[in-house]
């Protein structure tokens, strides 16, 4: 393996600053597209995966990673499919740990966090390899509504695995829960109340509300999303709001897709996450890489052959650490203002499309990383 990185590459630092002025400081690592789980907002019962073999490996994972910190990245989220469902994952955290990046971050079912792991729960191992952060999806507080949205996987394992990931030290845990019209918008009242007394016992969880995707399988066949089924950011602000009064948290952040609100009596925050009625496309400082290897300059992006990093690593004799930074440097300038989509109008006029080839996104969330 050849890995050079000549003086102009160093140069390159913190050029991940694309033609809008947006500069790249975050990247998301898919570990895997598999997933114990088949929740049906992200992909079908039958789901196929790709071959572990064509997963990048984690000496290529943690190449890829040092060259990217190289370039300016300085955060990391690790994403799935379900991170988990990767054998070394923790060892892959451990090795990330070393390179110097700010902030190490993890979204998960929260299925295996209680799993053992060489004498320790999965959770303690990740918190011991390194991981700040940990966001857990959940979208139901009934244990059937749960098993129906989620298909897969016990309501209990998962509670369970956020009480662990608090027992041993992530906090505040933040909960990613997909609202969709017609099966969990009836519960926001409960989960905002849920946020409420977590914060009063001293194990403090932030739900963020996010609005249902066409992505993937439920976009490509127009039949899980609809626009109907969106529920409004707005909405589920006014109507909590209405019920336990709120205020723009003091800890927004400028890049985070979420919209931080604090409950004016002090007991905790919930967030939002407008993907439909309001992208954050304009603070974009989002990289990602697929589970197979792929440099990805949006979440609605199509998988490009340019950017195969595996491809590349894995072609004989392998490649230079300036021709990956050069994927990464194309991957940015080539970005688009907006959602990476020739369908930009799919919220405001979805009926168009269904059935159409050219449907929104062929690349279902478990293979991008969410
Ligand atoms: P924090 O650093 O904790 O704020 O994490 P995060 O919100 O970036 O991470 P998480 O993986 O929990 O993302 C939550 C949700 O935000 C995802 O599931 C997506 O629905 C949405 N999201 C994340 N990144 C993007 C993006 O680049 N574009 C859009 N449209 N939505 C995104
Ligand atoms: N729309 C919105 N969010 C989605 N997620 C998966 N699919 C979709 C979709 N179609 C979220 C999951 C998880 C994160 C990685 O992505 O809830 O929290
Ligand atoms: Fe798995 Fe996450 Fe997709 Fe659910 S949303 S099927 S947990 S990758």
């Amino acid at each position: 393996m050849r890995t050079t990185m000549d003086p102009e590459t160093k140069a390159a630092r913190a050029s991940l600053t694309d033609g809008f002025g947006r500069e790249h400081t975050d990247m998301r690592i898919s570990l895997t597209d598999k997933c114990n789980f088949r929740c049906v907002y992200c992909m079908r019962e039958d789901q196929r995966f790709n071959l572990t073999r064509l997963e990048l490996d984690t000496p290529e994972l943690v190449r890829v990673a040092r060259i990217a910190h190289n370039l300016g990245i300085r955060t990391i989220r690790l994403t799935g499919g379900e991170p988990l469902m990767r054998k070394d994952a923790i060892d892959v955290v451990r090795q990330l740990s070393t390179i110097g990046f700010d902030d190490i971050s993890m979204t998960t079912n929260g299925s295996l966090l209680t799993r053992k792991v060489g004498g320790i729960t999965a959770a303690q191992a990740l918190r011991e390899a390194g991981l700040n952060r940990l966001n857990i999806s959940c979208d139901s507080l009934q244990p059937d509504k749960f098993a129906k949205i989620r298909r897969r996987g016990d309501f209990d394992v998962v509670m369970a695995g956020i009480a662990e990931a608090h027992r041993v030290g992530f906090s505040p845990i933040k909960m990613n829960t997909v609202v969709i019209r017609g099966q969990n918008e009836d519960e926001i009242l409960d989960f905002a109340n849920y946020v409420r007394e977590s914060w009063e016992a001293g194990t403090p969880i932030s739900v963020r509300f996010i609005e249902f995707m066409p992505l993937g399988e439920t976009g490509e066949k127009q039949e899980n999303w609809t626009k109907d089924k969106v529920v409004r950011s707005a909405d589920i602000v006014k109507m909590i709001g209405d019920q336990w009064p709120l205020k723009i948290s003091s800890s927004q952040k400028d890049h985070a897709p979420a919209s931080r609100w604090a409950f004016q009596d002090g007991k905790g925050e919930i967030g939002v996450i407008p993907t439909m009625t309001n992208p954050f496309c304009a603070n974009c400082n989002r990289l990602r890489i697929t589970g197979d290897g792929f440099v990805m300059r949006c979440l609605f992006s199509r998988k490009d052959s340019k950017y195969a990093l595996r491809n590349l690593m894995r072609r004989d004799g392998g490649c230079t650490d300036e021709e990956i930074a050069q994927a990464f440097l194309a991957a940015v300038a080539s970005k688009r203002a907006g959602q990476d989509r020739d369908t930009p109008d799919i919220f405001e006029n979805p009926g168009k499309y269904v059935g159409g080839s050219q449907a929104v996104h062929q690349v279902s969330m478990s293979q991008i990383g969410g």
